[in-house]
């Protein structure tokens, strides 16, 4: 899907340009045009400690779109990616219906202007919609009339969480939240995270700092067990929560990153 630079008169009125938002400053390190001069001074504060952003940004993505082959081709057929973002190259609707046009897809995003690009792209799609919701509130995800439309939650389901719980404080508790997910999935579902990773490298403290403080008011590092506590009651699939680039690499998975030890990724099922 290709993204233009925002229309102001076609955003809705909740967007405010001023303050910048979590999914513009990642379309920004994502390389998109939906983006204003606030998300792109809180991108730059990053920037100055972190020259690496885009890439760590296109890393979780692409675990995200092997994630997605990967449980097409073991027969899953839908998909609940929560903290989608705007759309970009690769989304995980079309990776999927590369395989089987069937599957459908819910995406799952706090911010208005997510919606509105999204839906605007989605219109005549018949098996992948976009929904407002807050991870925080898993309820008004699992009982918003869209999702109930295209997922069936008596079948297995892939739930996403890519680089979204590092948004989420500790006083969140992200750990509950995503058990309230867990016990709302049936046997043989899967959940996929992707988390700034507290490996050791000392960058981390660093990056946190700027993301935090630098307007965004967060972007936590966690550790491997940190993140392993999300999948509590789950059966981790090999190789537990590894560096994304270690997640089941395959041909474009970069090597030998600059960023390899700042992002972590894992996928479990549901037994
Ligand atoms: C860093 S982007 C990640 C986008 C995409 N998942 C990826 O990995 O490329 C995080 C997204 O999560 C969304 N988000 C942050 N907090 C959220 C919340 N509490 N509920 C729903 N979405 C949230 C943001 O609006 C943003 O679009």
């Amino acid at each position: 899907m290709k993204t233009q630079a925002p229309d102001p008169t076609k955003l809705p009125p909740e967007v405010n340009r001023e303050v910048p938002s979590i999914a513009r400053v990642c379309d920004y390190f994502m390389g998109g045009k939906d983006n204003f001069p606030a998300d792109r001074a809180a991108a730059s504060a990053v920037e100055q400690v972190f020259p690496q952003g885009k890439q760590l940004g296109k890393e979780s993505r692409f675990m995200l779109q092997r994630a997605t082959r990967f449980l097409v081709q073991n027969g899953i057929k839908q998909f609940l990616d929560i903290g989608s973002g705007l759309p970009t190259a690769g989304n995980v609707h079309e990776i999927a219906h590369e395989t089987d046009p069937e599957v459908r897809v819910v995406y799952v995003d706090n911010d208005p202007i997510v919606l509105a690009h999204a839906r605007a792209l989605l219109a005549d799609n018949q098996t992948t919609t976009v929904i407002q919701a807050d991870l925080r509130h898993p309820d008004g995800i699992f009982e918003h009339p869209d999702t109930l439309r295209l997922l069936d939650f008596d079948q297995p389901v892939a739930v996403f969480m890519a680089s979204i719980l590092h948004h989420l404080d500790d006083e969140d508790d992200p750990w509950a939240i995503a058990a309230q997910i867990r016990d709302r999935l049936p046997s043989g579902s899967y959940v996929m995270i992707t988390h700034f990773y507290d490996s050791g490298d000392e960058r981390a403290r660093d990056v946190e700092a700027a993301l935090v403080k630098g307007g965004l008011g967060s972007g936590w590092f966690r550790t491997a067990d940190q993140i392993a506590r999300f999948f509590d009651g789950m059966e981790l699939l090999e190789p537990g929560v590894a560096a994304a680039n270690d997640w089941r690499p395959d041909d474009h998975t970069p090597r030998g990153s600059d960023t390899h030890h700042l992002l972590a990724g894992a996928l479990g099922r549901t037994t």
